[in-house]
């Protein structure tokens, strides 16, 4: 069993609102759609907030999401909109999918909200999996913890809450003061969930793979953000947008 099965098991967040996917989507998705019917991948599809947007975006194509954790293709399953016929759920390892040619080079667009920092191991096989599933042309829309200072800070201090046994209560208190604007369901959900004991910051986005010439080869970056996650005291989000060069 791998640390990210482990870690990952109880994740579903089904209390992120709509909301958030959708104004994701329309900032590093929509202003760079890819033409035409694109297939279209999301990594880490969690309980499937990300898939029931993008069905809604791109009416006729094939939307698939994969995740890890059973709990979470069950939690897609309830979701009345996965039922139409475009969505098809995979319970595997992403990393695993270089492994399959019918993946290979079929999708023009990819998302991963949230994901590839929990996915263990280093940048470039991630990026080799980016490259991997795409065409060129296609579109990559990403959310993930870069290894910057403030994370490695940030988690350090949570893991010694969590050693503590106290980072449920200290989610709960100090939630609402250092995240105001996230919703109070949500800090619930996360001070349940104790995935985040399982982070190491060496998963974390390496952001000095953007400058290399093995990126420049395949991508190209259309933006790049890092954006606080929500209030000052939560982790630092690096989002960007790529294009598969062809
Ligand atoms: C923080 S959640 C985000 C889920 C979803 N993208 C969302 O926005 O709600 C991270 C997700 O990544 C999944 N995950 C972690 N490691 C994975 C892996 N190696 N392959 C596929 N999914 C993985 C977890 O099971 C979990 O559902």
């Amino acid at each position: 069993m791998t640390r990210s099965v482990e870690g990952a098991r109880f994740v579903t967040y089904r209390t992120f609102p709509p909301e958030l996917y959708e104004k994701f989507l329309r900032t590093y998705v929509t202003p760079f759609s890819p033409d035409g019917t694109p297939d279209v991948i999301d990594l880490g599809c969690g309980s499937g907030g990300m898939l029931e947007q993008l069905l809604g975006l791109y009416p006729k194509s094939s939307v698939i999401g994969v995740d890890i954790s059973p709990q979470a293709i069950d939690a897609c399953r309830q979701r009345p909109a996965l039922h139409d016929g475009r969505a098809r759920l995979v319970q595997e390892d992403m990393m695993g999918l270089v492994l399959r040619p019918d993946y290979k080079g079929r999708f023009g667009l990819v998302t991963s909200y949230s994901v590839l920092h929990i996915v263990p191991g280093p940048t470039p096989p991630k990026f080799h999996l980016l490259r991997y599933l795409t065409r060129p042309g296609a579109i990559v829309a990403v959310d993930a913890l870069p290894r910057v200072p403030w994370n490695a800070f940030l988690f350090v201090v949570l893991k010694i809450l969590f050693r503590l046994r106290i980072a449920t209560l200290a989610i709960r208190v100090l939630g609402p003061f250092v995240a105001p604007n996230m919703p109070k369901d949500y800090i619930k959900e996360l001070s349940r969930l104790d995935y985040m004991k399982f982070f190491r910051v060496s998963d974390f986005l390496d952001l000095g793979y953007l400058e290399t010439e093995e990126f420049r080869a395949a991508f190209e970056l259309l933006r790049f953000d890092i954006k606080p996650q929500d209030g000052f005291f939560t982790g630092r989000k690096a989002r960007f947008v790529l294009r598969r060069k062809g």
